[in-house]
């Protein structure tokens, strides 16, 4: 989709549809007022008939308004005028481009930002409106062999702006969510593919690409061998089982100035979960061809950087493997020595991600990190916790888990903060070696965790678990793109 922002009075707009916002109840929005002045009432009248009364999801398109240069008018229930908050403009933002894209109109003028959002700007507004419309158009047709892409008419949207004055911060936030909405996008045909497709050697291939198209990414790419060298063991212990190849990707955005420390994003990249020897049932596995969205969430992040042109520096590290049971694969049992020294007792292969990530994020140490930040769908105790609204969130230090609370606000892509308190470490203590790689049955998100804790004492350290996040089941299954949005506002934020 294009998209332009523009200030310019509704009644002028020679357009194939206008969308105005229409209030509870039949209170018209500046933008119908206007028209409906210059109309000899028509938007009154329409209303009084009672075919809409301002409620959320409601619409109606209306046709030949007396007076009115576009070929269409579109009003869209807006709810209380004073009560409008993030989710509510969301869903009106939403609404209105699910109406507009059953037209046959190429192009329109939305008049929606005008509504007022307790506590949002101007910005904020332009931001969210942009990914979200972006967001709900998003189709995933990769493997289809007919009707690959549903043919949508529409092709140029235009955001109001109130007067000249928002036209800067409009630009800005059109620039921010264009770029956000090209990681996104990313980030969910990663994760969309299907595991036989997006193996590890295709990550570290997409990595390559966006070190092509990006002059400000460098790429490197570990294969097994090298991993050894480094004695990264719990990492190539999961790889064991599997004939994929297992990859260390990083991906290197120079976009501060030289020497100044990176932020560190470390990525889950388990391109197909089976357990292991600990098998997992087989309802619903397909969906662990899911367990590379932290890995994904790092690509779309680099790429949205990239596309502002953050002025930070951002390192993005992703271990890259399948997690398969074999003739060769880690057993219960085996004791695996870390990169970092510490030994580890397998009880579970199930709990793969943490045995990449430890060994990932001692990696992490070399390039003197301002923070780490790492991503995974690392256990499903998390979905019983925080369902699919919120990613859970811990960390070793309390100013850089505001900061990712506040990032997740603003965006409305929000965590919640669990406790990594010694009484909850202690359960991964093993009578063989240093730790082991599960707890017991209570509080299984944070023992994971406190794994990942034992390996970040270097540096300030938060981990999101996006299991119940990063895609959505049923019927309308499909990658949702996050934390994409929550990891790039946190990163504007480090870039004032
Ligand atoms: N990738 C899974 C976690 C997961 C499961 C995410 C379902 C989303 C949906 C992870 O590797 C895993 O299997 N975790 C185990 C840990 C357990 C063995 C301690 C889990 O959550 O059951
Ligand atoms: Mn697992
Ligand atoms: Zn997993």
């Amino acid at each position: 989709m294009e998209f332009l922002i523009k200030s310019g009075n509704a009644e002028k707009q020679r357009t194939a549809c206008l969308v105005v916002g229409v209030f509870e109840s039949r209170k018209l929005s500046p933008a119908a007022k206007a028209i409906d002045k210059i109309s000899d009432k028509f938007i009154s009248n329409t209303i009084r008939r009672g075919d809409i009364e301002g409620k959320p999801g409601q619409s109606l398109l209306l046709y030949n308004v007396p007076g009115l240069l576009a070929d269409r008018l579109l009003l869209i229930g807006c709810g209380k005028e004073r009560e409008i908050n993030d989710n509510q403009y969301r869903n009106i933002v939403a609404n209105a481009i699910n109406q507009l894209i059953n037209t046959g109109a190429t192009e329109a003028v939305n008049y929606l930002p005008e509504i007022n959002v307790k506590n949002r700007d101007y910005y904020w507004k332009i931001r969210q409106a942009v990914q979200t419309i972006e967001s709900n158009l998003y189709e995933f047709n990769e493997f289809k062999t007919k009707n690959k892409a549903s043919r949508k008419k529409l092709k140029k949207l235009i955001l109001a702006a109130p007067t000249r004055k928002e036209l800067n911060s409009g630009e800005r936030a059109l620039q921010h969510a264009v770029g956000i909405s090209k990681g996104m996008k990313l980030t969910r045909d990663l994760a969309n593919r299907p595991a036989n497709v997006c193996t590890p050697t295709h990550l570290a291939n997409q990595a390559k690409e966006l070190g092509k198209t990006y002059k400000s990414i460098k790429v490197k790419i570990m294969n097994e061998e090298e991993m050894a060298k480094l004695n990264m063991n719990t990492l190539l212990s999961v790889a064991r089982g599997s004939r994929e190849p297992a990859k260390l990707i990083t991906m290197e955005y120079k976009g501060g100035k030289a020497g100044s420390k990176p932020y560190v994003l470390v990525g889950k990249g388990v391109t197909f979960d089976t357990g292991g020897i600990s098998i997992k049932p087989a309802a619903a596995m397909d969906e662990m061809k899911y367990d590379m969205c932290g890995a994904a969430s790092v690509f779309g992040t680099l790429v949205a950087a990239a596309e502002i042109g953050l002025p930070i520096n951002i390192t993005g590290v992703v271990p890259a493997t399948e997690n398969m049971p074999g003739g060769r694969a880690t057993k219960p049992g085996d004791i695996i020595k870390s990169m970092s020294g510490q030994t580890v007792e397998i009880l579970n292969t199930d709990a793969e991600g943490r045995l990449i990530l430890c060994d990932a994020l001692t990696y992490s140490e070399r390039f003197n990190p301002a923070t780490v930040i790492d991503i995974a769908t690392l256990t499903g105790a998390c979905i019983v916790a925080l369902g699919s609204h919120a990613s859970g969130l811990m960390s070793n230090h309390n100013p850089l888990a505001k900061d990712i609370l506040n990032a997740g606000e603003t965006t409305g892509d929000r965590a919640w903060q669990l406790p990594i308190w010694d009484d909850y470490d202690k359960l991964i203590n093993s009578p063989f070696a240093d730790m082991q790689n599960i707890g017991g049955r209570e509080a299984g998100t944070i023992t994971a965790a406190c794994f990942l804790g034992r390996f970040t004492k270097k540096f300030h350290w938060a981990h999101l678990d996006i299991a119940g996040t990063a895609w959505i089941t049923g019927k309308k299954k499909g990658a949702t793109g996050r934390p994409v949005p929550l990891l790039v506002q946190y990163l504007l934020d480090k870039s004032k």
